[in-house]
């Protein structure tokens, strides 16, 4: 090799070093270095009680998603995306997730919803209306805008049945959304072209029934075992939502098939419910001490309170949403007349049974 050949070697292969090296720092410049999933997971801990294994998966979901944006920017084209689908009864945190993870990342994050898709007869550019929105989360910069994450809630109400009343079918919104997912470039009413392949999709939805679809087709159990570990495989084995499973509750397999990643999230147990109303940091209850200092007041309120409204929560059965409905239902004839009562300096509530307790300034 001439030594002109070998400078132009080097030349190339140092060209193509910090190609690859600018394409790498765009993936870890969407998600910060620190943003590890167990920093992630700290950080839903300050705000969603419970869903340790659905926090889990999400926050590793979200980080390998942007490693391999990292790592695979160089290879042209579009990386095997791992989609995630949140399933978990009403109420129990699949929205709050979204929305926290949302905050804490610094990419663009949309929601959309899955239930006014079905109802509109222009799911295209409803769709596209989401792209737009994503487009300005992302300050107009398309390139931005292609890295980040679209919630898609209440995914479950797109299931296909027969005889749809609606104004278009559930499966027909799959099939536009299956588009996107698959990615695709789309043509923005600004004559603009976003292209979705490295957009990360997150679903979520109750699924109601699933549990027995289910407990129906999962028949991992017959092996019969004496080992702890192979019964825990099993369980895990028969608890896993399989793509079988989605498609028997309505969802088409090519939708199933791009949402490869499955994430559980479980009923709320009292304690959780205790939990949730004192404990996070925007928990109602820290709320609502807060506006009573504006007030000059301090508030009080026993355990057995929270255990109670958890209590009635319970029997509602929509997880933990009743829980703001039912505080507020208790503390509305309180703070009616404590602005008006400069003398008042603490208010107590012992029970949801009893009156509040209202203590005079001295
Ligand atoms: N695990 C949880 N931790 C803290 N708050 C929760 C949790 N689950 C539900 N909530 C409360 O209930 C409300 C409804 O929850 P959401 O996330 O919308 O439920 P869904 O699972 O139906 O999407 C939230 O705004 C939040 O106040
Ligand atoms: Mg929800």
């Amino acid at each position: 090799m001439s030594a002109g050949r070998i400078v132009r070697s080097r030349v190339a292969r140092a060209r193509e070093f910090l190609l690859r090296k600018l394409l790498s720092d765009l993936g870890y410049s969407l998600l910060a270095r620190e943003t590890t999933p167990s920093a992630i997971v700290r950080y839903l801990d300050q705000y969603v009680v419970g869903q340790d294994e659905a926090k889990k998966i999400l926050a590793v979901a979200v980080y390998s998603h942007y490693r391999k944006i990292a790592t695979f920017a160089n290879d042209q084209g579009a990386i095997v995306k791992s989609n995630v689908l949140l399933v978990g009864p009403s109420g129990t945190g699949k929205t709050l997730l979204c929305d926290t993870l949302s905050r804490m990342l610094g990419v663009p994050f949309v929601t959309a919803d899955a239930t006014s898709l079905a109802q509109t007869k222009y799911v295209n550019e409803e769709i596209e209306a989401a792209l737009l929105r994503l487009l300005d989360r992302a300050d107009g910069n398309v390139e931005k805008a292609q890295h980040g994450i679209i919630f898609i809630d209440e995914i479950d109400k797109l299931k296909a049945t027969g005889g749809e009343s609606r104004a278009i079918s559930g499966e027909s919104v799959q099939h536009a959304l299956l588009k996107i997912m698959e990615g695709s470039s789309v043509k923005l009413r600004d004559d603009r072209y976003l292209d979705t392949s490295n957009i990360l999709f997150i679903c979520g939805g109750a699924f109601v029934g699933l549990e027995n679809i289910m407990s129906r087709t999962h028949g991992f159990g017959f092996i019969a075992t004496s080992s702890d570990d192979n019964r825990n495989i099993l369980d895990r084995l028969n608890k896993r939502v399989k793509p079988t499973d989605l498609f028997e509750f309505g969802l088409i397999p090519e939708f199933t098939g791009r949402l490869p990643v499955v994430a559980t999230l479980h009923s709320l147990t009292r304690a959780m419910l205790v939990s949730i109303m004192s404990v996070p940091k925007n928990s109602i209850y820290r709320q609502y001490i807060e506006i009573f200092r504006g007030e000059g007041v301090e508030l009080s309120i026993e355990q057995r309170v929270f255990e109670q409204i958890a209590e009635i929560a319970i029997e509602y059965k929509t997880g933990a949403r009743s829980l703001r409905g039912i505080f507020e239902e208790l503390i509305t004839p309180i703070l009616y007349v404590v602005p008006d009562r400069p003398e008042i300096c603490k208010v107590e509530i012992h029970s949801l049974f009893e009156d509040a307790r209202f203590f005079r300034r001295k």
